[in-house]
């Protein structure tokens, strides 16, 4: 089959099928270097915020030494448009080598990147979704099951996600969500997945943009829920179909399933909570593998303990 032919690590330029996930407020330029310098493919995730300076720096720190990176992008923002001109602007060692948009009209970026000559990655949740990427002929597509950590759909696993993915296309996909362990990696390479789509194994790594407060209780946690509760809290504009994985807290379980009733209280209550730096508060976005992160550590070890798996 063609999927066969190119290998991920062939069309990235690495030496794993191991890709660091985009994740806006943690995944800056430092993080990216250091999984692309162990062999993986680091992405920057940049928030709906982030200015093109933002994006050219974390750009520069990612490819300093001539390593591949990528920029993960949210397509429901308004700033979509100027980001993708930042992006389209870099060049020499700050040019990425992969570019990821999700979470929206997904058809319109693309074409626009694919314009530049770079090439594009989309997360899929669900049947739709996955239609919506084939027509917009995304380079690799990552099936994105509910167990992941941050935003996403709570509709399919992702092992049943990641069959619909390769019984619906031949283009490279990658499996996404709750991908933690070597195991992991073996069950899904296993199953026909390109390579590996990995956020929350990298979520306690010292070159994280998040603080040591975040990634100690990130350590400490060990369930997560998926709900709307902390975009409703600080009145995010995410679209409602695409909620959050994040650590279970009072606040989030009295509030989950119920954001609409939200009261002006309660928005106080975590506004104070988050002005405070109480971690009951915090939106530490996590998957299903959270109750495997045990201490701090480093990008290397991430990427040498998944590659086990390989
Ligand atoms: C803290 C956090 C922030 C995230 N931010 C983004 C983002 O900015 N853009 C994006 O495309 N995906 C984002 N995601 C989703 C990831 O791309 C990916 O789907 C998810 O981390 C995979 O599941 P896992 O966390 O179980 O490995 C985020 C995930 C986390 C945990």
């Amino acid at each position: 089959m063609m999927r066969d032919m190119i290998a991920i690590t062939d069309l990235l330029g690495t030496t794993h099928p191991i890709i660091s996930a985009p994740m806006a407020g943690v995944a800056g330029g430092r993080l990216a270097h250091a999984v692309s310098a162990a062999g993986g493919l680091g992405m920057i995730g940049a928030r709906g915020t982030s200015s093109p300076e933002w994006i050219a720096e974390q750009a520069a720190i990612a490819g300093e030494g001539a390593t591949p990176f990528g920029i993960g992008l949210m397509a429901w923002v308004p700033q979509l448009d100027e980001q993708i001109d930042a992006i389209t602007s870099l060049a020499g060692l700050s040019r990425p080598k992969l570019v990821s948009v999700s979470f929206g009209d997904l058809v319109e970026p693309v074409r626009r990147l694919h314009e530049w000559g770079l090439l594009v990655a989309c997360q899929v949740g669900n049947a739709a979704d996955l239609e919506q990427v084939i027509e917009a002929r995304a380079d690799i597509i990552v099936a994105r099951g509910g167990e992941g950590g941050g935003h996403g759909r709570d509709e399919v696993a992702t092992d049943d996600l990641l069959a619909m993915a390769l019984a619906a296309t031949e283009r490279p996909v990658l499996a996404a969500g709750g991908i933690t362990t070597a195991a992991d990696v073996a069950r899904v390479m296993g199953a026909g997945a390109a390579g590996v789509w990995c956020g929350t194994p990298f979520l306690t790594c010292v070159e994280a943009d998040n603080t040591p407060a975040a990634r100690a209780a990130l350590v400490a946690a060990d369930a997560t829920r998926y709900s709307r509760v902390h975009d409703v809290a600080q009145g995010l504009a995410w679209p409602r179909e695409f909620g959050g994985r994040a650590v279970d807290t009072p606040f989030v379980q009295r509030w989950a399933g119920d954001e609409d009733a939200m009261t002006d209280a309660a928005r106080a209550e975590h506004a104070d909570g988050r002005e405070r730096g109480d971690t009951g508060y915090t939106p530490l976005y996590a998957g299903v593998g959270v109750d495997r992160l045990t201490a701090e550590t480093d990008a290397a070890s991430v990427v040498r303990s998944l590659v086990d798996g390989i």
